[in-house]
């Protein structure tokens, strides 16, 4: 493996002698797959078949490298997957999250969102009292993003595309944590793709990805109220990117800023932080809290790629005098009565119990009704978002998939449960021909299987015919079938 000269001088920088031929080797070793259970996921442990191996953060397990092509377990062909029982993610990503400690009912900003492995649990962890607002200025990422919490059935999460530079134009003062997951120079891809040293790695690109989080730190810092949380990480050991960048923001908001010790789970294997670097000095409170993860310090329970973060609190008030761009035409929040009716005719449709919606507030747009979080409720009322929260009905009052995802499996009426066979052609979108449903033409039915809702069918041709309106992106070409007991 070769590695550009510069590279391999900041290695000498960083790393004492005995460390520096474990961390080459490892940093461009294949990571194997991660994957938590999210609170969807009713059982303890994942199945058996796949012989994954807990790690030291909470149902989150390996995979194991596969000998054979046969004994690779297809994570994201698997019916937990498409339920949104099974979340792919790498260990740090995760770690970031849990580093936070208990966090329920929080109104949170993830500040550089997609693909949303961190929104994701964020979302879990703050639970129906909380709200994460998921931020990813990318369109095609936000798409993603959307996908992955729309999987996941998400109820208090809410979808900005705002550029996080320029956040202060947006919200100011108003979030208990910002999470800045920097978009970075990303040293942590070489364990994705080996050539990413020798092809694309460069001392520019972390110069550039550091001016970049110098402002996203700043604006995050300014978004937060007094006594809130600033949690900042990246992928990649610059410590231009990691450290520097936290020095430089203490030194702008002198009192302003303290840094907090993270919640690390024991065992751990990490480094602490660099004291200096290329002749800066580092506040000593910032290297003693920073948490670096080397690729080569792994355990049994611990395998992870380049990672950096810290966790800081703020202070003292900061103000930007930076004028709003605030919503023109928020969403309309839907009186008690209309609320009421709405979760009357969804008891009524398909036996969702009442309480699973009563808690959150429904939102009405053209596009039709939404479902968030109370707090979601007051955040909307002036800001510019891209998704007010989860869609529950469309503009033609139907059930959408999001719902169906999120609620369909404690429905009790207008089920259709799949055999083995026609499961797998379900899931790559195929309607069901030559059945006999016994409800009316137009009737919308969720489609079950194994005590999973699996989709949205609209029932066709006199009860033959039951149309698939599973979201094209969210089909699969190869799903993994079952057969015998479930
Ligand atoms: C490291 S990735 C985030 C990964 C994500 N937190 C997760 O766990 O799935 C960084 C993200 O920051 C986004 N980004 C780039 N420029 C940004 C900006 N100016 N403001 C906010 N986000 C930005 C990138 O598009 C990218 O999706």
């Amino acid at each position: 493996m070769s590695f550009p000269a510069p590279f391999l001088a900041r290695v000498e920088a960083l790393l004492p002698p005995a460390e520096r031929e474990p961390f080459l080797h490892w940093c461009t070793a294949p990571l194997p797959k991660s994957f938590r259970l999210t609170q969807r996921a009713a059982y303890a442990a994942p199945p058996a078949a796949w012989h994954a191996q807990q790690t030291l953060l909470p149902r989150t397990h390996l995979l194991p490298r596969p000998a054979t092509a046969a004994e690779k377990v297809r994570l994201g062909n698997t019916l937990e997957h498409f339920s949104g029982e099974v979340y792919s993610a790498t260990l740090s990503s995760l770690l970031d999250v849990y580093a936070l400690g208990d966090i329920r009912g929080w109104k949170v900003l993830d500040l550089c969102a997609a693909p949303g492995s961190k929104t994701t649990l964020l979302s879990q962890m703050v639970g129906p009292e909380g709200l994460v607002v998921a931020n990813e200025p990318s369109s095609s990422r936000l798409q993603k993003l959307a996908s992955n919490i729309e999987r996941l059935g998400c109820q208090n999460v809410i979808l900005t595309q705002w550029n996080g530079a320029k956040l202060r134009q947006y919200t100011e003062s108003e979030f208990d944590l910002v999470l800045v997951d920097a978009p970075c120079s990303s040293e942590g891809h070489g364990r994705k793709d080996s050539s990413f040293f020798s092809q694309m790695w460069s001392e520019r690109s972390i110069l550039t990805a550091a001016r970049l989080q110098q402002q996203l730190i700043e604006e995050a810092l300014l978004a937060l109220r007094v006594g809130g949380i600033l949690h900042y990480s990246t992928c990649t050991t610059a410590p231009e990117e990691n450290e520097c960048i936290v020095a430089g923001l203490l030194a702008r908001y002198p009192g302003a800023v303290t840094v907090l010790p993270p919640h690390l789970p024991a065992g751990l294997p990490h480094a602490k932080g660099v004291t200096q670097w290329q002749g800066q000095g580092i506040p000593p409170e910032v290297s003693e809290h920073y948490t670096r993860l080397y690729p080569h310090l792994r355990s049994e329970m611990w395998d992870s790629e380049c990672f950096g973060m810290i966790t800081l609190q703020k202070t003292a008030p900061t103000t930007s005098r930076a004028e709003k761009q605030t919503s023109l035409h928020p969403p309309q929040l839907l009186k008690k009565q209309e609320k009421a009716r709405i979760i009357t005719q969804l008891y009524k449709r398909f036996g969702i119990p009442k309480e699973a919606l009563r808690p959150y507030s429904l939102l009405q747009t053209p596009q039709g009704v939404w479902l968030t979080t109370a707090l979601g409720a007051g955040f909307l009322r002036r800001s510019i978002v891209n998704r007010p929260g989860m869609p529950l009905l469309d503009a033609n009052n139907h059930l959408t998939h999001s719902a169906a995802m999120a609620l369909g499996a404690l429905a009790t009426a207008q089920l259709y449960p799949l055999t083995d066979a026609q499961y797998g052609r379900w899931l790559q979108g195929y309607d069901l021909l030559d059945v006999a449903l016994p409800w009316p033409d137009s009737s919308e039915v969720l489609v079950h299987y194994r005590g999973r809702c699996v989709g949205l069918g609209r029932v066709m041709e006199g009860g033959k015919k039951l149309k698939n309106k599973l979201p094209r992106t969210l089909t699969l070409a190869q799903p993994v079938t079952y057969e015998g007991d479930s």
